[in-house]
């Protein structure tokens, strides 16, 4: 890297502060960190003094007294699309968090001004970029476990997340999906994030991709806050012609064995670390094959990132990402076009659901029902259309 590259963060709640500030002092060759930027004047002021940077509450202010390279954006996903358009009508190339952003009509906004402008956009997508998540896809593409033919992944991860880890998986783009809502009552709960439930929405998606592989997923927003005894256990299952991977553990059959049972042996990957500074940083995860080794090894262990079983190599793998694209002048590595689409199977699913259980082909249309809807809640909630991005720029977005 030849210049170290600018970098302030908007938005200091708990992904924020929890997942985004841990990360940039190991990143601190390629990026200085300059300002942050929050409504919230309290946090705002004790993080500020924390890292030594500015302090700003206003974007507009951001942008006119700092010289930024890159900015983090993490801020409630409804803001997204006015902060993002924002910074690219000043310049600035972005990494925002996920969802790229609520609705397609507001990712094409974000899209074309970054076109526009020729700034870099990169997505925070980061189920795909944990270590055991890579570590899965070098198994893939050994063949080991054959082509991918079925998916489950049951409460798991739901959404735009979980669709992207299926696609990936699937290697292939969504023909098709079939959605089922399910909504029950669950007493009134305030989950560990202070969000509140009194109902619990459970989507049951089922995809087929262009390559004729297929998914299942189930999830809801009790799964997801981890309430009410829900996510304690989960399948994630990867079944391919030749094996299968159930859990973290890969099966596959001695061809000698297939007229015989085809019963499969199992192989547990093993997790190598390195000690950097006193801390215990994963290395590598390894799979030991009677025929060979399949690996993946952690580009940021030198850096000390990924203690704890891996800890924040997504994160310094998407800020890397943003930091070649714009030294290097290339793509980042997922890009809002991969988010859109995460988006737009994750929408296709509540489309579906509401189109009273009908299966829906790629591409959905747009804007859909279920963004119309969305779109109408938006201008109720914050008093302007989402394309009036000039005013939306001062709103305060609360969590959600
Ligand atoms: N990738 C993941 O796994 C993951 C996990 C959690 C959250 N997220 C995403 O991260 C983003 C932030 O989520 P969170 O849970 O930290 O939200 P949060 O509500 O805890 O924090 C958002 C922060 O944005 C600030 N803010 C609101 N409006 C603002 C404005 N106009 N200008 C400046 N600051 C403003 C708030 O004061 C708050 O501090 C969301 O897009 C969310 O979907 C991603």
């Amino acid at each position: 890297m030849s210049r170290k590259l600018k970098l302030a963060l908007i938005g200091l709640g708990r992904r924020g502060r929890g997942g985004h500030l841990p990360v940039y002092p190991k990143l601190k060759d390629v990026f200085e960190f300059v300002a942050v930027c929050d409504k919230d004047e309290e946090v705002l002021r004790e993080v500020a003094a924390d890292y030594g940077v500015n302090a700003y509450t206003s974007v507009r202010d951001l942008v006119a007294r700092e010289e930024l390279d890159i900015v983090d954006v993490v801020v409630p996903g409804d803001a997204h699309h006015p902060i993002c358009c924002y910074l690219a009508e000043n310049g600035i190339h972005f990494i925002v968090e996920t969802p790229v952003s609520v609705t397609r009509p507001m990712t094409d906004l974000m899209v074309e001004a970054a076109k526009r402008n020729n700034v870099k956009l990169e997505v925070a997508e980061n189920y795909h970029r944990v270590p055991m998540a890579r570590f899965q896809f070098e198994v893939i593409d050994s063949g080991v476990i054959g082509e991918v033919g079925r998916i489950y992944r049951i409460f798991y991860e739901g959404g735009y997340h979980g669709m992207s880890m299926l696609r990936l998986l699937a290697g292939s783009p969504p023909k098709s999906i079939l959605g089922i809502t399910h909504v029950t009552g669950v007493v009134p709960i305030i989950d560990r994030m202070k969000r509140h439930h009194s109902q619990e929405n459970c989507t049951t998606s089922f995809l087929e991709f262009e390559n004729g592989a297929a998914a299942t997923m189930i999830y809801s927003n009790v799964i997801h806050a981890r309430s009410l005894g829900r996510k304690n256990a989960g399948i994630s299952q990867i079944d391919g012609t030749r094996g299968a991977i159930v859990g973290n553990t890969v099966y596959f059959t001695d061809p000698a064995d297939y007229q015989s049972g085809a019963i499969a042996n199992a192989y547990e990957p093993r997790i190598s670390t390195i000690d950097v500074e006193g801390r215990e940083v994963l290395q590598r995860i390894s799979l030991e094959l009677p025929d060979r080794e399949i690996a993946w090894e952690n580009p940021y262990a030198h850096l000390g990132v990924g203690e704890n079983n891996g800890r924040g190599v997504d994160m310094a793998d998407q800020l890397m990402s943003i930091a070649r694209a714009v030294l290097d002048d290339i793509e980042p590595t997922y890009g809002a076009q991969e988010a859109r689409l995460d988006q737009e199977m994750s929408l296709a699913a509540s489309e579906s659901a509401l189109m009273n259980k009908q299966p829906l082909a790629f591409p959905l249309r747009s804007p859909s029902e279920a963004e119309q809807r969305i779109l109408t809640k938006f201008k109720e909630t914050y008093g302007y259309d989402y394309t009036e991005t000039e005013p939306l720029l001062d709103v305060f977005y609360p969590r959600r």
